[in-house]
């Protein structure tokens, strides 16, 4: 068994989770669910960011004490993942002792090292965003973006990390390990990026501008800067679970690659004599009907409450459908509403509702086993084996919007093998051979859509248990065996009916 060890960013806690937070979980859980099914041991892990200056702002601003705070922004994440049936082995608070003593014991091996050392740093800092300004900030007339506020040249001492040490091992680490980045063009910005020298990171943040954070462990005068205790995360949540280290895959938004990822990260681990990711995963934005994500122009969609309202199977299909995994895509109501009712209700859930109506109806309830298969029997069960060895392949590259593209269409086919068949008319007649056409059409109908309904286990676990159990299948625990078209159904009893994706109560403008 291969180890493979994924994560999510993690969030920061300063408001409700939105739907670019529940994407990239649903993203990495179809990719986690995935190679558990391909039989990976896999890790996964999530959780959430609750230090720095943006909590401590948040939580002054809702009066409350940040470690309140925190604990109840946390349960919203918690609680979205469960509700978006994420299989997350672990969650990860960065205000947890376990994280924090495996921060402070990296931070105090570093300085010892000498990777970390103190000094003035002169420059000009912007309170309104809480950070230093460099001189490419500034305006072509040379005048700050009114986005910094009121900003002044302010001497202060901190504590520095020696990035600019490992740029070059950087550089060539990245030459060799072409597809460290995906999607591959974003390696390029890497690199565009590592063109320019880089500047020693600083770490810290004195404790009169900020006291919610982890205090250094040689100067408790001073907090991490919070993206050098975030990042550790990724290592804090296995440092006692050998062989898990290093990830297989950070799965991140494209905003936070360059340079915290792509560059601190593993400059981090290179310090700290550690491995880096083999690889990272940086996906692309969701807008809102054309417009940026904004909770203030009320151009959101709250995820818990979405998957209330179509359940959590339908969100995540749309999600995984609709994106190409490194590109933006747009998230719109009306275009949410047609899929489900086009591909979810009407393709996949009719299918499901002929099947058993048929087999109900013409065969008493329960799976013939399958005749010798004719033409049309021998030709989708030659699409069906096209289908998945394409969209495991597909998904492999992290396609699964193609993937999903062609199970449905491998639906739509066997829609149209039904209505080829006209069970409904082979069940008039009592000519011996109509009959046994009526056997092998509806072992037929149901085997393909148990073996299609296999391929949406990553993206729609409940549906495709669903299904199962209308089926009266019991899957095994290889799943690709699930995959091989056979008779396994027969002699099964179904369902009367399935409800799978019922017309929405309440339609949310
Ligand atoms: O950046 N579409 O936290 P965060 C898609 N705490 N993804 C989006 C998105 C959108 N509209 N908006 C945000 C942080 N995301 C840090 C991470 S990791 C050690 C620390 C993604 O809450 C974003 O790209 O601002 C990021 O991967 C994740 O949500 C958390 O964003
Ligand atoms: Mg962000």
């Amino acid at each position: 068994m291969k180890n493979f060890y994924i994560t999510t960013a993690i969030d920061y806690v300063n408001g409700s989770p939105h739907l670019g937070h529940a994407y990239e979980k649903v993203l990495t859980d179809v990719i986690a669910r995935f190679r558990r099914m391909m039989g990976d041991r896999v890790h996964f892990l999530t959780g959430v960011d609750e230090h720095g200056q943006k909590i401590q702002q948040s939580a002054r601003k809702s009066g409350k004490p940040p470690q309140q705070f925190v604990d109840e922004v946390s349960e919203e994440f918690r609680e979205m993942c469960r509700k978006l049936n994420i299989s997350n082995d672990d969650f990860i608070r960065t205000t947890e002792p376990r994280h924090k003593k495996v921060v402070r014991d990296i931070l105090q091996k570093l300085y010892d090292a000498g990777e970390i050392y103190k000094a003035e740093y002169k420059g000009f800092y912007s309170t309104r965003q809480e950070q230093f300004l460099q001189e490419k900030d500034r305006n072509p007339d040379g005048t700050w973006p009114e986005i910094f506020g009121e900003v002044t040249e302010i001497t202060e001492s901190n504590y520095f990390f020696r990035l600019q040490k490992y740029q070059d091992w950087l550089i060539s680490y990245l030459n060799e390990n072409d597809s460290f980045v995906f999607p591959r063009y974003r390696q390029k910005q890497v690199l565009e990026f590592l063109s320019e020298p880089l500047n020693d990171l600083c770490i810290s943040r004195p404790k009169e501008r900020l006291e919610w954070g982890i205090p250094l462990p040689f100067d408790e005068n001073f907090v991490t800067y919070v993206w050098f205790d975030a990042l550790l995360n990724y290592y804090s949540a296995v440092v006692d679970k050998p062989g898990v280290w290093p990830a297989d895959f950070h799965v991140i938004g494209k905003d936070i690659l360059v340079p915290p990822h792509a560059v601190y990260w593993p400059i981090m681990l290179r310090a700290a004599g550690l491995p880096p990711p083999k690889a990272l995963l940086a996906h692309g934005w969701w807008s809102i009907n054309g417009a940026k994500m904004s909770k203030s122009t009320g151009n959101f969609v709250e995820p818990i409450q979405f998957a209330n309202t179509y359940g959590a199977d339908a969100l995540r299909y749309f999600l995984i459908r609709e994106m190409s995994v490194g590109q933006d895509s747009d998230f719109s109501q009306q275009q949410f509403l047609a899929r489900y009712n086009a591909e979810l209700a009407n393709n996949l859930g009719n299918l499901v509702n002929r099947t058993l109506n048929m087999t109900n109806r013409f065969g008493g309830g329960v799976i013939p086993a399958a005749e010798a298969p004719q033409d049309a029997e021998r030709e989708l069960q030659a699409l069906w084996n096209k289908t998945r060895d394409e969209a495991i392949s597909l998904c492999e590259g992290f396609q699964f919007h193609i993937g999903l593209e062609r199970t449905f269409a491998f639906i739509t086919a066997t829609n149209g093998y039904i209505e080829k068949r006209a069970p409904w008319k082979l069940g008039k007649s009592t000519v011996p051979e109509d009959q046994a056409l009526l056997r092998l059409s509806l072992a037929t109908m149901a085997e393909a859509l148990r073996c299609g309904v296999s391929l949406l286990q990553a993206v729609m676990p409940e549906t495709t248990q669903k299904i199962y159990g209308v089926l009266g299948h019991t899957p095994g625990a290889v799943w690709k065996e699930e995959l091989v078209w056979g008779d396994r159904l027969s002699g099964k009893k179904v369902a009367e009916t399935a409800i799978l994706f019922p017309r929405p109560q309440t339609e949310k403008k």
